[in-house]
């Protein structure tokens, strides 16, 4: 059976991917688990809040009428009713349920916006490092996704993007708190972006919207707090799950928001309400957006993941690593010793250490670290990455 040349050389594309996932089963299976640090992955390694299970049961064993029906395809109006308040509150501008659309994800949510919003050919702008998703996913919609590199602090660039932009520029995305740098950017910059993105938009006669990918948006440290794209730009539409703050991503629950002035926000809707249904989701999960109804508003304790990227910062900084310390997320993209991504990743391979090359966020030099893992693993990774800094550094 022949598959589709272009799945093909999409499987080719992110085949580092593959490899790095064969890397570490076969290390796992040759070592033994507990033998190998693996900070590969973005899996929350938290348990979801307390009331998660106690709300679910209670459900399971409440007999609500057709609990397991279809339903709208944008969700329950009661939920979306729920949370278009929190969300109103959240980012300060009057939402109602019609504006919001439960998904299946953030991923799902995504795919969405860029069924609704993307002809063939057009283009979408992201900031490296970046989410390297984004790619299939406007691909997956006859669109083209085209990275623009970040500032050294990896704030946006504004000036970078409005160069990039055309008239066949659809949709520039977002991601704050950013996967995998862990920046937050400053309202200062989503304002200058919203400022450039309207007058840009007038000159090449086409709006070209901000879709806000806000899975992080709880996970924040030393009290920052995320400004809001909706105060910045009318033309923006927040996407967000309940994947990392709930730590429940396997349950494919969350949302999109529309600002209420966005231009042509009716036919948005319209058009995202039908591609929810017919990308193949049909609508998010009946029981999951029940529970969200219930513990939208609850986290995981943020805490313990700051007390992980504190204890990291501050073992690999001993070492001589050099990074920004992230605002953010349970990423850490820290510059790779020596300047070859691929080589950091295989010297800490050598140390049964897995991570993630930068290039695979769009910008080498870099590597990340993904520390939703046991504080038993970040201790005892140090002396693998120690060994491999000694290595990578030596003339
Ligand atoms: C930046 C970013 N966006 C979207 C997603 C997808 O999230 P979800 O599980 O809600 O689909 C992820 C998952 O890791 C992510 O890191």
């Amino acid at each position: 059976m022949a598959i589709s040349r272009r799945i093909s050389e999409m499987i080719e594309k992110s085949s580092w991917i593959r490899t790095m996932f064969e890397t570490g089963s076969r290390m796992k299976a040759q070592y033994g688990p507990d033998q190998v640090c693996d900070f590969s992955l973005g899996n929350p390694n938290l348990a979801p809040p307390e009331r998660f299970n106690r709300v679910l049961i209670s459900l399971l064993k409440s007999d609500i009428p057709r609990m397991h029906s279809y339903m709208p395809n944008a969700g329950y109006p009661e939920v979306r009713e729920t949370l278009a308040r929190s969300i109103s509150n959240e980012h300060g501008i009057e939402l109602n349920s019609s504006h919001l659309i439960m998904t299946c994800g953030a991923g799902g949510g995504l795919n969405v916006a860029l069924k609704t919003l993307l002809d063939p050919g057009d283009h979408i702008l992201v900031s490296a490092p970046g989410f390297m998703e984004y790619f299939f996913y406007a691909d997956n919609h006859g669109g083209t996704l085209h990275m623009v590199k970040s500032r050294d602090d990896f704030d946006l660039d504004v000036e970078k993007i409005e160069s990039r932009i055309t008239g066949d520029t659809a949709a520039v995305i977002v991601n704050s708190p950013n996967n995998p740098s862990g920046k937050i950017y400053p309202e200062s910059t989503l304002r200058a972006l919203g400022d450039m993105l309207t007058s840009k938009s007038r000159k090449i006669g086409r709006t070209v919207y901000l879709l806000s990918d806000e899975p992080y948006r709880k996970i924040v440290f030393d009290d920052i707090k995320v400004p809001s794209v909706f105060s910045c730009y009318r033309n923006s539409i927040i996407i967000s799950s309940y994947s990392k703050d709930l730590s429940i991503p396997g349950e494919r629950i969350g949302w999109m928001a529309v600002h209420p002035e966005a231009e042509s926000v009716d036919e948005f809707l319209s058009g995202a309400i039908l591609c929810n249904r017919i990308l193949g989701y049909v609508n998010a999960p009946a029981l999951m957006q029940r529970v969200v109804r219930e513990i939208h508003d609850e986290s995981i304790d943020v805490s313990v993941y700051k007390r992980k990227r504190d204890m990291l910062c501050a073992g690999l900084k001993r070492i001589g690593y050099d990074f920004r310390v992230p605002d953010g997320t349970f990423y850490l993209f820290p510059k790779a010793p020596g300047g070859d991504d691929l080589a950091v990743v295989s010297a800490l391979q050598e140390q049964r250490i897995l991570t993630v090359p930068g290039r695979g966020f769009g910008l080498q030099g870099y590597f990340r670290i993904a520390f939703c893992v046991e504080d038993e693993v970040i201790h005892r990774s140090f002396e693998g990455f120690s060994r491999a800094y000694s290595e990578l550094t030596k003339n």
